[in-house]
């Protein structure tokens, strides 16, 4: 067997939390790979909308093992809060949730850091989620972090030491006030709650599993255009949220990754600052955002919206080795006579199809228009009910990127998800 991978096209938030859920019936084994708590994905069924920060996507499906795995980083109260949510729904996670112990915590200094450091880049801050990401992931670059099996030997004297030398960070480098006590009591009893669960060397464990013909689905967190590498650099996230990304992420080898499921909205959003090349400032931004209900899952932030964008698409479809394609949202354009979508850039008055070196901020998108559908698709089950329109949506995207679109979403509940 080997192991599937859905992840993000865009710049986050394109649907990912809902179709794992609609997939994981599928598989034995759901895992995340990267990110932490500035992930918000969002599940919708039986009258319950429910959204996951840490946890995978595959815990509300019966007798399935969910793995946070190594290429994480936890925050342990909300990972904590997040443990009590479930519980109430009356799903108790004991047997069923596996950690990493190379998987890195997120502490409560990491959160400052994060916070003075987007207070003092001023207008040029990164937008960032203020849940300690990035310093966290620089911790453990600069091998200074504190993962999951510290836990269990001289936690406290590792814990402190970190703490000091964020302290003096702090002073040295920053003006911020801040306080740490209340929040760190809070996260001690989180770190009580992740000592409750099996924490394991998660390596090894996909590697048994996979011998044991066990089906596995990582599942990513993000945007391709937000990883550290191949996004919008210096406005992304702190971890690789491309494909290769579930290989380190988990400890996996490339020749182990089997379908790449690539996920995109019909349209295009993103959250925080940054290059966006098809936004839109007009009537037509605010109907997308009205008609998405875009709004942060994590934050509550407005997000940014505009017309799909095939020059990023394309790009995104290429680092990751995209096998099948799974089209969002696409209800949110039912009711627009003309759609437009992005087949190429002009840059310096260059006409160009692929993403430049730097996405400034001066691209600006060649469009071709397409006709609308004008009608409700909300509650088509089947390919057979598809109006015209959207047949050629569908056609003209998968004949420029010249992959196949196999799913589409035409509302946020489970049921609303038509394979095509
Ligand atoms: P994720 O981070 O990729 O899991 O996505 P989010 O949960 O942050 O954002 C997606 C939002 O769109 C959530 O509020 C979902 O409930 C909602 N959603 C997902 N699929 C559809 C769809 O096909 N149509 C509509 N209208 N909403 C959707
Ligand atoms: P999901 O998994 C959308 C954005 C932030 C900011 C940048 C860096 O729900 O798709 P960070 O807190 O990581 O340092 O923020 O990345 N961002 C997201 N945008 N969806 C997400 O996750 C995001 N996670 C981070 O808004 O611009
Ligand atoms: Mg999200």
């Amino acid at each position: 067997m080997k192991v599937d991978v859905l992840l993000g096209l865009q710049w986050g938030d394109e649907g990912k939390g809902k179709i794992v859920d609609v997939l994981t019936p599928k598989y034995d084994i759901i895992s995340r790979f990267q990110g932490g708590p500035n992930a918000g994905h969002t599940l919708e069924f039986n009258n319950i909308k429910h959204v996951l920060h840490t946890i995978p996507s595959g815990i509300f499906r019966d007798d399935k093992i969910n793995l946070i795995g190594n290429g994480v980083v936890i925050d342990p109260v909300i990972f904590h809060n997040e443990i009590q949510g479930i519980k109430e729904l009356g799903i108790d996670l004991k047997n069923t949730l596996f950690i990493s112990k190379k998987a890195h915590l997120i502490l409560p200094t990491h959160r400052i850091i994060d916070a003075a450091s987007e207070a003092a880049k001023g207008k040029s801050k990164i937008g960032s989620t203020l849940k300690g990401i990035g310093p966290t992931y620089m911790d453990k670059t600069g091998r200074n972090g504190l993962r999951i099996g510290d836990i269990e030997t001289k936690f406290e004297e590792k814990y402190s030491k970190l703490v000091e030398k964020h302290k003096e960070m702090l002073s040295k480098f920053y003006e911020y006030e801040y306080e740490l006590e209340e929040y760190e009591q809070e996260w001690l009893k989180g770190i009580e709650t992740i000592k409750e669960f099996q924490l394991i060397d998660s390596e090894n464990f996909i590697d048994n599993s996979l011998k044991q013909d066990k089906s596995i689905l990582a599942e990513g967190a993000q945007g391709t255009l937000l990883d550290i590498d191949f996004g919008s650099y210096p406005f992304v996230t702190s971890s690789n949220t491309v494909c290769a990304g579930a290989c380190t992420g988990l400890g996996v080898a490339p020749n182990k990754i089997g379908e790449v499921f690539g996920i995109f909205k019909a349209y295009c959003t993103r959250v925080g600052m940054g290059p966006f090349p098809t936004e839109l400032f007009d009537e037509d931004g605010q109907k997308l955002r009205d008609n998405g209900n875009e709004y942060g899952s994590t934050t509550g932030r407005p997000r940014r919206c505009g017309w799909l964008d095939l020059v990023s698409l394309k790009y995104s479809i290429m680092i990751n080795g995209v096998s099948q394609l799974i089209m969002m949202k696409s209800d949110v354009l039912d009711d627009f006579d003309t759609i437009k979508i992005a087949t190429a850039y002009k840059v310096n008055g260059k006409i160009v199809d692929h993403v430049p070196y730097e996405m400034t901020e001066d691209i600006e998108p060649i469009y071709t228009e397409l006709k609308g559908w004008n009608k409700d698709m909300t509650k088509m089950s089947d390919k057979s009910e598809f109006p015209k329109e959207y047949l050629d949506y569908i056609k003209f995207i998968e004949e420029n990127t010249g992959v196949s679109i196999k799913v589409v979403s035409v509302g946020p509940n489970r049921q609303q998800t038509i394979e095509i």
